[in-house]
């Protein structure tokens, strides 16, 4: 079992260095949840960059994720803003919610925190578990293509994010180390997220290390298949056009079998 838990600094800092939407990613599983109307479930939902936006819409959504901290900023947004949102701390791995969804989604690439075949495939088969007849399950999966064609990278630390932390005179800053393994498609990160404040000294550091494992096409299909999905079908970049080469992000959609 490789489950990994966003605690610390990287929970806390999560909505800074990563809530924006560079792939239009939100609008995407948004016009998704609405286009299918049904109950939703947003596996891996983090501090609620998509499922926040979806619960706007008034659809129904429930929330996983295995990281407590990550569901309680969840929650306390959820709350701010006059939303409702069932949230569950459990694994994707062998969850159990009691219930049978319409639309299952995984955005942000939360799949491929399972850096473990068996996992992956565990989790698909009880994703599909959890789908009503029919029901259609989507994630998105991130190809490090940069990473990939720029091999000088490997093993060296970068600075990759520096913001400042509204209301407030610090800045957060995110280090980055990455190691491929090209021939297992296996991307090794170590991030050093720091908070520094006006004079330049550090006031936290915290070092945390994942490991995230990528998929061609093909591979991704074989894998929902033997879990027993069917009708799999991939799209670039969200633009509901073929998977092509340049493209970045895979949006990978099924349909469960019939129960
Ligand atoms: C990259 S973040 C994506 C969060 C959110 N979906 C988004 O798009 O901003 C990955 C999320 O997956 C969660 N996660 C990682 N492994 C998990 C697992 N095995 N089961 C459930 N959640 C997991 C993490 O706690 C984190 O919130």
């Amino acid at each position: 079992m490789s489950a990994k838990k966003y605690t610390g600094l990287e929970a806390e800092l999560y909505d800074i260095f990563r809530g924006g939407d560079d792939f239009d990613e939100i609008g995407y599983y948004v016009d998704l949840a609405l286009n299918r109307g049904g109950n939703c479930l947003d596996v891996g939902c983090g501090t609620g960059r998509v499922l926040i936006p979806i619960a706007q819409q008034g659809i129904e959504i429930t929330g996983l994720d295995n990281s407590s901290a990550m569901l309680n900023e969840c929650g306390k947004r959820l709350s701010t803003e006059g939303f409702k949102a069932d949230l569950v701390e459990q694994d994707m791995t062998n969850f159990n919610c009691e219930k049978n969804f319409d639309l299952i989604i995984i955005p942000g690439g939360s799949f491929q925190l399972l850096d473990e075949r068996d996992d992956a495939l565990a989790a698909l088969g009880n994703l599909r578990d959890h789908l009503l007849p029919e029901g259609l399950f989507v994630m998105s999966i991130f190809i490090p293509f940069y990473e990939i064609s720029h091999e000088s990278l490997d093993g060296v630390w970068r600075l990759e994010k520096d913001e400042k932390i509204e209301g407030s005179d610090n800045r957060a800053l995110c280090h980055s180390c990455v190691d491929l393994d090209r021939c297992e498609n296996l991307m090794e990160v170590r991030h050093r997220f720091e908070i520094i404040n006006n004079n330049g000294i550090t006031e936290s550091s915290e070092i945390k290390y994942s490991r995230l494992r990528w998929y061609g096409k093909y591979e991704i299909q074989l894998l929902l298949e033997r879990a027993g999905f069917h009708n799999v079908t991939i799209s670039g970049d969200f633009e509901n056009n073929d998977m092509r080469d340049g493209h970045t992000v895979m949006s990978v959609s099924a349909v469960s079998g019939a129960i």
